[in-house]
């Protein structure tokens, strides 16, 4: 018999198909006891990279040994930043939820393509489900349904086209989108990609407690008009980036209305609040709204990239984003994920959603929220308030400065502070806001106790 034209019989670069693949079991496992050690290497180390000996090489001609693999995949861990740790307060990345953890590892075996149909069959269902799912949660009818995407700037992307589509503007450098001035900075972004400019995003003022200005928002609609601009969209912010504040929904949604105008809501940080029962002041009336953006991986725990753009209308994204896939088949009624949104080939990012919300359940999310917003609560009632300024709103996030701080003195203060909480494994931002730099905490890190809160507390009073 012939030479097997393809020698694969000594090494494993694939599963196989046969067999129990014990090799592949025995490097997950290691792989596993990794992860875990570094994750509990973090009580002593606290949340920054604790080794500075992680050299980035590249691949040489020959293969390396698993040995060589995992002393860097060790190096790359110990120099990586360490989200689990209870000092880790500086940004929306809280620790990764368990059962997300597995649903990525399912996620990269599978292998699967929500590009379509039949490369992701019980993904693509499994996707189409829970967007719906979340539709309906937050009171849209039986017209809606979502998409998922590579994180809340993508999300806010998909939505921000499908409007100017919607509005027939798609090809007119005259329209315009309006949002806060405290909206997050991905939109300057959006605007680049879609072919406009800063002159084309109208920023409207915001009031002391950092929410869209009603007034201002009424007077730079009828600039708009006056100066022959189009309109293809007005965000509201549902938690801001810096403070949490939550932009004025029924004011906006209604003025939406009034005028025929889409509404789309960045729900990345406070959106997830909309499917439970916590109050939250100002979350209403979501469901006015013609697309939101809700991005679970900023505080729930969903693991990196998890975000998802829910439409009151499917057929919006069907109209804006549909072009066929001449080399790919497709179901009758099944819409193959590809056709309804800017990305092509995607993993199944889904599956760490499903498992991570899931695994919670809807009592597990009203219980990570409502611990963030008692974290947050806590900070501010025992804060001296004669000594910082505070900014927060309704969520989670609080951004303060000591009172009578220059402007000028904002940065060297935010820096000498962040250096000094650091050593104390404290990490905290320092966002600059309005001409000045602030200290941020960001209270979705559910490790963080009490105890924690009180030594931070002490170090800010020292
Ligand atoms: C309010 C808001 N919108 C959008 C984004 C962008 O999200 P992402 O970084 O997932 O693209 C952020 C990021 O923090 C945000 O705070």
């Amino acid at each position: 018999m012939a030479e097997d034209l393809i020698n694969n019989k000594d090494i494993l670069y694939f599963p196989s198909y046969l067999g129990t693949n014990d090799k592949l079991i025995t490097l997950l496992n290691r792989a596993s006891q990794t992860l875990c050690d570094w994750f509990s290497k973090a009580d002593k180390n606290g949340p920054l990279p604790f080794d500075e000996n992680f050299k980035c090489i590249m691949p040489a001609e020959d293969g390396n040994s698993e040995e060589d693999l995992f002393s860097e995949i060790e190096s790359l861990l110990n120099n990586s930043f360490n989200p689990v740790h209870p000092g880790s307060l500086a940004h929306l990345d809280p620790p990764p939820l368990i059962f997300s953890i597995l649903g990525d590892l399912i996620a990269a075996g599978l292998n699967n393509n929500l590009l379509a149909y039949e490369l992701s069959p019980s993904v693509t269902l499994l996707e189409e489900s829970l967007c719906k799912w979340f539709a309906k949660k937050i009171g849209f009818n039986d017209q809606s349904g979502g998409i998922a995407a590579s994180g809340g700037t993508l999300s806010n992307l998909n939505a921000l086209i499908a409007a100017r589509n919607n509005a027939g503007l798609a090809t007119n450098p005259n329209s315009v989108l309006l949002v806060s001035e405290d909206a997050h900075s991905s939109f300057v972004k959006c605007m680049r990609v879609m072919g406009l400019d800063t002159t084309n995003l109208v920023r409207i003022k915001t009031d002391n407690e950092g929410r869209m200005d009603i007034n201002d928002l009424r007077k730079s609609l009828d600039k708009c008009t006056v100066e022959n601009k189009k309109i293809f969209a007005i965000v509201a912010t549902l938690g801001t980036t810096v403070r949490g504040a939550i932009d004025p929904i029924k004011e906006i949604s209604e003025i939406c209305k009034e005028r025929n105008i889409w509404l789309h809501i960045d729900g990345s940080i406070g959106g997830i609040f909309a499917i439970t029962s916590i109050p939250i002041k100002g979350l209403n009336n979501i469901n006015q709204a013609n697309s939101i953006t809700i991005n679970p991986q900023k505080i729930i725990g969903i693991t990196k990239t998890s975000s998802l753009l829910l439409v009151s209308n499917m057929s919006t994204l069907e109209n804006t984003f549909n072009t066929g896939l001449p080399y790919i088949s497709s179901k009758e009624n099944i819409i193959n994920r590809g056709e309804i949104g800017i990305q092509g080939s995607r993993p199944a990012e889904v599956i760490k959603l499903w498992l991570g919300l899931r695994f919670l359940g809807l009592k597990g999310i009203e219980n990570v929220l409502k611990t963030s917003i008692k974290r947050k609560d806590f900070f501010i009632k025992n804060i001296s308030k004669n000594k910082f300024d505070i900014y927060s709103g309704p969520l989670h996030i609080v951004s303060f400065l000591p009172k009578k701080l220059e402007p000028k003195d904002s940065d060297a203060w935010t820096q000498t502070k962040v250096n000094e909480l650091i050593k104390n494994n404290f990490m905290l931002s320092r966002p600059k806001f309005k001409g000045k730099y602030f200290l941020r905490v960001v209270m979705g890190n559910y490790n963080t106790k009490e105890s924690h809160i009180k030594e931070l507390l002490r170090l800010l009073d020292a």
